[in-house]
């Protein structure tokens, strides 16, 4: 068991105790067993070691719902509290916080046994679920960007946390190989394509016709859409322009804060609009001003919905379609494998769309059968009371949607894989699909599983907007990857760097490090953020040697390495030697405790499905490492049963950061 759930169990022993003899209060009897539990549950770390490790808060609260004094109640529940086997003597500071500070010998012990340990001291959960994750689901055929990233890794890292804490995981990909994109290329293809070029260079090919597809497909939106967005500007124009003269006019200094904010807001609009509006043009010139792209354009105006009706055919079995689709997917496969090569990402299953697509008239039978699904207005709608707009299954034109799909897909999960959970890893754009999806599954009877959207948000550029390069492409992954590749070069193998290191490193050492720390980088930077929050791609923040960054974490462990490699010892030898720890210097007490509280992180991160209590976990580690490397000589320490167990300590520090590496699906390197 985790130190804190430990502890947490001892106070909810001395609760309950409390609760059946309590003197001090007669309502306390009436504890519930939650209440029991949210009080007990009220441990947490302390943040300032100066009050122990770990810290009760429980007094002040239930001195408040029982009409008691916190400090008497504090008395009560240290008198009651069983944990010398564990901790000191508790002690009671201020109002009535409880101070917890673990014992030496707890620590010293907790950590030989970690060193022994595969598991490395962390139990696995008290009761595993059987947990499918979705996560990365691309759309192939379109080139991939950083955006597609985030899916991966947080799915990635999540699946492996959760295994390794005892559930049984099964990471399904549910790749887009069946929608609009399709459309695009097929179309492309039939106009534009170049057997010579899709046969040198599918996935080139491809990506070019989707891109240009693509493009003329913007421009005639961009030209439709151009007088609305002109409206769009003016009207804002004379908001902010009433919005300013009712602040000049707000004689009451009460009226001035919210007329500024109004006039504010106003401005925040007429920006966005005429952002919009720029952009529109900016499209239409790009293919005005290009004579021969200008035809293109003109003699394809109705590419959009010669797109959909590819799309529709294909869909519908048309045989030529059909055959394109078989003879482009493999490429699009082979891109997105490229990808998760590099990333090292597997899956337990790939089941894209087009698996699924002979299951959707049955599942919009169904629902019509169930009362759940009506006609409306030709389409079949799914309407539930707490949303403004229906859950549409199939379009006017008999074409499904990805939500109908995705109702099969549950279908087919729930038969295959009795999932007690599943977990969505998607952009938190699509929060009202899955808010829907969940509403709908449920009306059908799927109360058994848990679904989660464990939604994500936006990767930004230096310009806080969506990150794009300057031609307004995304910008792709894999020469991402490859630029981190080369900075990592640049800033980890710096000859100023490499020099002090003996023996000197090979080229093909240094390729090896630039690999590991430049995807690590990627995968790290995306994962220290927590998954709700956006945050800015940039690239040299992320491939740094300080800070919260993989190359930080990493070189700790190369630290590690570095040590035992001069002391002429292995991980091995050391965890056969059975050594005796020692704590003679408050660097390795920390070091200790941080050790031992690997699970604790974990734990975090599958309770709130963040990844990124582990980053902060790992970044802690490897600072109270650095702090223990400057304070306390290994090899050279003043006796060898000092040297021992500090070697001891190193070794074990090593094993924690390259498993909660490995966990992130970040490797390590010995040297750096
Ligand atoms: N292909 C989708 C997209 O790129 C993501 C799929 C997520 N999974 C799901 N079951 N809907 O937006």
């Amino acid at each position: 068991m985790q130190i804190i759930d430990l502890l947490r169990q001892r106070m909810a022993a001395a609760l309950q105790r409390m609760a059946d003899e309590s003197s001090l209060s007669p309502s306390m009897s009436s504890m519930s067993a939650d209440e029991i539990a949210s009080y007990a549950n009220m441990v947490r770390p302390t943040t300032d070691s100066r009050h122990g490790d770990y810290q009760a808060n429980c007094a002040m609260p239930m001195a408040k719902a029982f009409g008691s004094n916190p400090r008497g109640i504090a008395d009560q529940v240290v008198t009651l509290l069983s944990v010398a086997d564990i901790c000191e003597p508790p002690a009671i500071a201020g109002p009535g916080f409880i101070n917890l500070r673990l014992r030496d010998d707890y620590l010293t012990a907790g950590v030989a046994t970690l060193l022994n340990d595969s598991r490395l001291g962390v139990t696995p959960i008290a009761k595993p679920q059987t947990v499918v994750i979705d996560y990365s689901g691309p759309n192939v055929a379109k080139p991939m960007h950083v955006g597609h990233i985030r899916s991966t890794v947080i799915g990635d890292a999540l699946a492996s946390v959760l295994r390794f804490l005892g559930d049984r995981v099964i990471t399904d990909n549910h790749l887009g190989d069946w929608g609009t994109q399709f459309g695009m290329i097929i179309y492309g293809y039939k106009h534009f394509g170049d057997d010579v070029a899709l046969q040198a260079a599918p996935v080139a090919e491809l990506s070019r016709l989707y891109r240009l597809v693509n493009r003329l497909i913007e421009y005639h939106a961009s030209l439709a859409g151009l007088s609305a967005a002109r409206d769009a500007v003016d009207l804002t124009q004379s908001a902010v322009e009433l919005a300013q003269r009712s602040l000049a006019a707000a004689s009451d200094p009460k009226l001035v804060k919210p007329a500024e904010k109004l006039l504010h807001a106003a401005q925040k609009k007429l920006q966005n609009a005429t952002e919009q509006w720029e952009k529109l043009t900016a499209a239409i010139a790009a293919i005005k001003g290009d004579p021969a792209m200008n035809q293109v354009a003109e003699s394809h105006a109705e590419i959009r919905s010669a797109v959909l009706e590819e799309t529709a055919k294909l869909h519908e079995g048309d045989v030529a379609n059909l055959e394109l689709w078989q003879r482009f997917l493999p490429a699009c496969k082979d891109e997105i494998n490229r990808v998760y090569a590099r990333l090292k990402i597997k899956f337990d299953y790939t089941l894209g769309e087009s698996f699924y697509h002979p299951q959707l008239p049955g599942v919009v039978a169904k629902l019509r059968a169930d009362g759940l699904a009506v006609d409306s207005d030709g389409a079949v709608c799914v309407f539930m009371p707490e949303f403004d707009s229906p859950m549409i299954v199939q379009k006017r034109d008999g074409a499904f949607l990805y939500a109908t799909t995705d109702l099969a897909t549950l279908e087919y999960r729930r038969e295959q894989f009795a999932a007690d959970e599943i977990l969505y890893v998607v952009d938190s754009r699509q929060s009202e699909h899955f808010e829907k999806l969940f509403a709908v599954a449920k009306k059908m009877g799927f109360s058994a599983t848990r679904l989660v959207h464990v939604q994500f948000g936006t990767v930004l550029g230096s310009d806080g907007k969506p990150f794009k390069t300057r031609s307004g492409t995304s910008i792709g992954l894999e020469s991402l990857l490859d630029d981190a590749v080369a900075r990592a070069l640049a800033v980890v193998c710096d000859p100023g760097r490499t020099n002090r290191i003996d023996p000197p490193l090979t080229d093909a050492e240094q390729q090896e490090i630039a690999s590991v720390v430049g995807h690590g980088a990627i995968k790290y930077a995306d994962l220290s953020h927590h998954r709700s929050s956006d945050y800015k791609f940039d690239l040299e923040k992320m491939v740094a040697l300080d800070g919260n960054t993989s190359a930080y974490v990493q070189y700790a462990y190369a630290r590690v390495q570095g040590i035992l490699t001069r002391g002429n010892t292995t991980e091995t030898q050391i965890r056969q030697s059975q050594p005796t720890l020692l704590i003679s210097h408050s660097a390795e007490r920390a070091m200790m405790l941080q050790l031992l509280r690997l699970g604790e992180s974990l734990e975090q991160v599958r309770a709130d499905y963040a990844p990124n209590f582990l980053v902060d976990y790992l970044y802690e580690t490897a600072k109270l490492y650095a702090v223990f490397n400057d304070a306390c000589p290994v090899l050279k320490a003043d006796d060898a049963s000092l040297v021992s167990s500090r070697l001891a300590l190193v070794a074990a520090t090593g094993q924690v950061i390259r498993t909660g590496l490995q966990l992130l699906g970040i490797d390590v390197v010995t040297r750096m």
